[in-house]
């Protein structure tokens, strides 16, 4: 079989009286990293639980290639690798042991698979705790053997919810390295984060997921279209000052602890400056930044949440 592009069609999945997932569409190919972006209570988990026979779908169809994964769910756990958001139960393992133990139930040879996991061990710097016990590991270290457990033997789709909790910054550029490295070994990868810069430069496509709809797909630089023309003035407040009055010329603001963040049109760029410099000279502001349209501003236009990672609320 040739085909083994991954698809969601339709998907539904309601809990009471919430739609958990509204009717649900897209597809990874192999080879591709899919980012699956949205707040919290978006629906994201729900999705991917659905994948791999966790949950059984209200109504539409999940299928790998061929393969009907709602009404084969021995064949989802065969063909997809799946990180849970919630912690793996390795406590009373080495990290080394586990990695190489759940390969070798994946299906590796345990030539492969050890040498494979030693590999992994070193590319995510983790070899500090290769003989530690589960129990003793923090949880950021925790999640990099979890990942390294489900994709030492990867299968056709590997699944990631939230794979950079928890991980220290360092340790994140090595992950997100290594989840490149899943993509070009030819694997879906289907990744969940609510990371939305470290997303935009990672992966190939995303869909921003808000209130359990498909609000946006396609490639970070065609969704930032949009906001082609746009910049960001940043404003750094004297801490507890409140928020200025926004000069018309401010098409939207958030303010995330004294970093208030205003879209501008480029050609209002010498205007902006000029009222963040009055700003300062009314010791209202400590200083400012004229920044390119990224990723997040446009996450933050669509679904109105500031990523995780900033905290806080779209203001007017
Ligand atoms: N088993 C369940 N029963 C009832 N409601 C649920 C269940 N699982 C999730 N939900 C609800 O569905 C919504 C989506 O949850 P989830 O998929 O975990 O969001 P995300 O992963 O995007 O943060 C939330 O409102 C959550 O409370
Ligand atoms: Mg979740």
């Amino acid at each position: 079989m040739d085909d083994w592009t991954f698809r969601a069609e339709q998907v539904t999945k309601v809990f009471g009286e919430l739609r958990a997932n509204d009717g649900i569409t897209l597809q990874v190919r192999p080879g591709e990293v899919y980012g699956l972006l949205g707040p919290n209570g978006a629906g994201k988990t729900t999705l991917v639980k659905q994948v791999i026979g966790l949950l059984k779908p209200s109504s539409g169809s999940l299928t790998l290639g061929t393969y009907d994964l709602v009404e084969d769910p021995d064949a989802a756990r065969q063909l997809c690798s799946y990180l849970p958001q919630a912690q793996m139960p390795i406590d009373s393992f080495k990290p080394h042991q586990v990695i190489s133990l759940t390969g070798m139930i994946r299906g590796g040879d345990p030539v492969t698979v050890r040498q494979r996991s030693e590999e992994m061990i070193e590319a995510l710097d983790i070899g500090e705790w290769r003989d530690t016990m589960g129990a003793r590991l923090s949880g950021g270290i925790k999640r990099l053997v979890g990942f390294a457990m489900v994709t030492v033997w990867p299968g056709r789709v590997v699944i990631l919810d939230e794979p950079t909790n928890d991980v220290d910054p360092r340790r994140r550029r090595l992950l997100w390295e290594q989840i490149r490295r899943l993509g070009d070994g030819g694997a879906s990868v289907f990744l969940v984060t609510h990371n939305v810069l470290e997303a935009e430069k990672s992966v190939d496509r995303l869909a921003i997921i808000n209130d359990g709809r498909l609000i946006a797909e396609g490639t970070p630089s065609s969704l930032k279209s949009e906001d082609r023309g746009r910049m960001r003035l940043q404003l750094m407040m004297v801490p507890g000052h409140a928020t200025p009055e926004m000069p018309a010329f401010v098409h939207h603001h958030t303010r995330v602890g004294n970093n208030v963040m205003a879209a501008i049109s480029e050609a209002d760029s010498a205007h902006a400056i000029g009222w963040a410099q009055e700003l300062m000279r009314l010791d209202e502001a400590e200083e400012y930044a004229l920044a390119a349209t990224t990723l997040e501003d446009v996450y933050i236009r669509m679904t109105g949440h500031v990523s995780e990672d900033m905290g806080g609320e779209v203001q007017a």
